[in-house]
């Protein structure tokens, strides 16, 4: 994804377009659009994601939207289909793009299988799509393979070639062929299928120890697809409470309101439930659980005195 963003920022913005950015949203995806000048738009995400109308009365001219539909980061919602049209039309009218993050679909536990917005867009009156949709086998596989796709209307191959080109101009083709059998032979298959229910095992696992530590401090949103779920504070805590927590129980990984663009709302932490065994992140999901339970407790008692 990191790349891919880069690179449409590099093609199809100018320092200081305007892009609206999913708000909570994933802090690297913002990191990248700011570190190029562009200016971000909070966008609200509500239970049905991102709110496109909310979008157009804030910044109608946004050249661009970065979204993730199928598994909003960090709530877990959704995108709705009447969501989806609202976006795209949004698009096609104003001419803007739309960067599609699809990074953890390959991990869906219920369900019907979803449909991507790349595969809902159609060609505009210009002829050509809004949607570029990025993949990223960080998730199936591991993140420091760094290997991404993105899959492009056909009039942005061939800026996106040559700016890839200028970025880094032989790609790891070693690794590339690697993956490339792994997929033909059938591994990667089976290895998304073993990982599929172990990932399942692990959420269960993760949202079971934290909620029962957390003796009702803490609501958690078990979500039907990928690796990380979202646990929420009560409102009424401190500013410090969620940061304080997670210090107090050693924990790592973000907090609700890391990201915020506007800060508000409760605060909470979004736990991520892969790459660690499940006897350490049973502990480390009972460690935070109890934690907040301290926290809690430790505030309503200060409020009575
Ligand atoms: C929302 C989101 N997008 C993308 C990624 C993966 O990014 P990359 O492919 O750059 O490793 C992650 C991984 O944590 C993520 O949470």
């Amino acid at each position: 994804m990191q790349q891919a963003l880069r690179l449409c920022t590099e093609v199809l913005l100018q320092p200081g377009d305007q892009a609206w950015m999913e708000d909570p949203g994933y802090p690297a995806a913002r990191r990248i659009l700011q570190s190029r000048g562009t200016t971000l738009i909070p966008v609200p995400v509500d239970a049905a994601g991102l709110d496109a109308a909310a979008g157009r009365a804030l910044a109608p001219a946004a050249r661009l939207a970065y979204v993730t539909p199928s598994h909003q980061f960090p709530t877990g919602v959704t995108m709705s289909m009447a969501r989806r049209i609202a976006l795209l039309d949004w698009a096609h009218e104003a001419g803007a793009w739309v960067v599609e993050d699809d990074y953890d679909s390959e991990f869906r536990f219920a369900g019907p299988p979803l449909t991507a917005l790349a595969g809902i867009d159609g060609p505009g009156l210009d002829g050509q799509g809004r949607v570029i949709y990025i993949g990223t086998f960080s998730k199936t596989l591991f993140p420091g393979l760094r290997i991404g796709y993105v899959v492009l209307p056909p009039a942005l191959v061939t800026p996106f070639a040559a700016a890839r080109a200028v970025m880094d101009r032989f790609p790891p083709s070693l690794l590339e062929g690697a993956l490339a059998e792994l997929m033909t032979s059938g591994a990667f298959a089976a290895h998304l299928r073993r990982m599929r229910s172990r990932y399942r095992t692990a959420r269960d696992l993760v949202a079971e120890a934290v909620t029962r530590a957390a003796k009702g401090c803490l609501t958690v949103t078990v979500p039907d697809q990928g690796l990380h779920l979202v646990a929420t504070l009560p409102a009424d805590l401190p500013p410090t409470a969620a940061s304080d927590i997670r210090a107090a129980a050693g924990t790592e990984g973000w907090l609700l309101s890391e990201t915020r663009l506007i800060p508000g709302g409760a605060d909470g932490f979004v736990l991520g439930y892969s790459g660690h065994s499940p006897a350490a992140l049973k502990q480390a999901a009972a460690r935070l659980g109890a934690a907040a339970e301290a926290y809690c407790r430790r505030h309503a008692a200060a409020l009575v005195k």
